[in-house]
């Protein structure tokens, strides 16, 4: 089934109704890490050229179906109308009376709509709720890759109200890119996988063992495939119910021949974090890896340099602590120069390459957490099903 792109829809003239997905981390009232905005802005602007009226609506965190003003949308505000240098209003809701007299006007010409989690009914993909909210428009763009894998009323529910609905440009990007690593991959196609837990990425090594030429695994998750092959991991962290599966994935990997690598060394730490050194091959008893080290940042980067497409998913330590940075920072780079067409996704990701200050030379760093996860494993996402026509 096709999915219009944003471009192919006749906005001139009309209310549109943007889904944008802002849930953005905010620490006193102001927005700290705006790449998923940054990444929406084409479309607003794109619409805001046209449209009689754009109403951008998203949700922020999980506040259960209340009102609060620590989930309010004012900060997202407040960046937007700085980034697009034009007066945003913020409605005091995303429907109702004042909500539906504030789309009427013709100006404001910008709304954003207030947090959609207000309401219990957005989470339970209410059939009145979705008609309220589509209600107010024309036209439905959905450009919220970060919350396509919810069955929501603004991420799917409404959708079947509009005869003209389509992808924004981001969404279409991030279906173009992920699309591509499951269907037809530039070879030598790599992933990197990171994080804590062998757990959050069992979907996705399913899915990638049998097309990738290369894995590397780092960051937390290294531990269990470590111990799982009888190394000492020290008081690092292992997920003990996971290491058979940890053996069965190398195995495949030995299965298919492709080279398949885990730390040979490590910057370590004791149990407080404290006194960094690097170790190579096991870890002592008392202490715990919190980074790659240099020969395996070193063999990573070999691999990464052979590649034409990578995807990197999880920081390889614990970046955010300058003493455990610097492997992560290193593949960053190394990541970065490379010929390979390179995808990173994930949220502390992202940050780690932004910490490395290198994320103008990535192909494309996707705005999904769960949603980027879901759609590697191969899932249908709702929030993309809802755009079917
Ligand atoms: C995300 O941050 O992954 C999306 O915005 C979805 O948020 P949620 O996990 O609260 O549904």
């Amino acid at each position: 089934m096709a999915i219009r792109k944003i471009d192919e829809l006749n906005i001139k003239d009309k209310r549109v109704f943007v889904r944008v997905d802002f849930n953005v981390p905010i620490e006193q009232g102001r927005v700290t890490e705006p790449h998923r905005i940054d990444s929406a802005l084409p479309t607003i602007r794109l619409v805001l050229s046209s449209a009689k009226k754009v109403i951008i609506a998203s949700h922020l965190g999980r506040p259960g179906g209340k009102k609060s003003a620590e989930w309010s949308l004012a900060p997202v505000r407040d960046y937007v109308e700085q980034a697009l240098a034009t007066p945003v209003t913020l409605a005091p809701d995303c429907i109702g009376a004042e909500v539906e007299a504030l789309v009427r006007e013709p100006h404001p010409k910008i709304i954003l709509l207030e947090n959609l989690r207000f309401h219990k009914e957005e989470e339970k993909n209410d059939l009145d709720f979705s008609r309220a909210l589509a209600s107010l428009a024309d036209v439905y763009v959905n450009d919220a890759f970060g919350a396509a894998h919810r069955a929501h009323a603004s991420t799917a529910g409404m959708a079947s109200f509009f005869h003209e609905k389509a992808a924004g440009l981001l969404l279409f990007k991030e279906l173009e890119y992920l699309g591509r690593i499951l269907s037809s991959p530039e070879r030598p196609f790599i992933t990197i996988l990171g994080g804590a837990k062998v757990s959050d990425k069992i979907g996705i090594l399913q899915t990638l063992l049998s097309k990738v030429d290369a894995l590397l695994i780092g960051g937390g998750m290294a531990y269990t495939f470590l111990k799982a092959r009888g190394a000492g991991v020290g008081k690092s962290l292992v997920e003990e119910e996971r290491l058979t599966l940890a053996l069965e994935i190398a195995a495949q990997a030995e299965a298919r021949g492709i080279p398949f690598l885990l730390p040979v060394d490590h910057v370590v730490a004791d149990t407080a974090k404290k006194n960094p050194s690097t170790v190579e091959g096991d870890i002592p008893p008392d202490f715990l890896g919190l980074d790659i080290g240099p020969k395996t940042a070193d063999q990573f980067s070999t691999e990464i340099r052979k590649a034409r497409m990578a995807l990197w998913n999880g920081p390889l330590g614990m970046f955010e602590v300058n003493e455990f940075s610097r492997g992560t920072i290193s593949i960053a780079k190394t990541l970065a120069e490379s010929r390979a067409i390179s995808i990173v996704a994930g949220g502390d990701t992202v940050a780690a390459i932004t910490k490395a200050g290198v994320e103008e030379k990535i192909t494309h760093l996707s705005t999904g957490g769960g949603a980027t996860l879901e759609f590697l494993e191969g899932r249908k996402l709702p929030g993309i099903q809802a755009l079917e026509t």
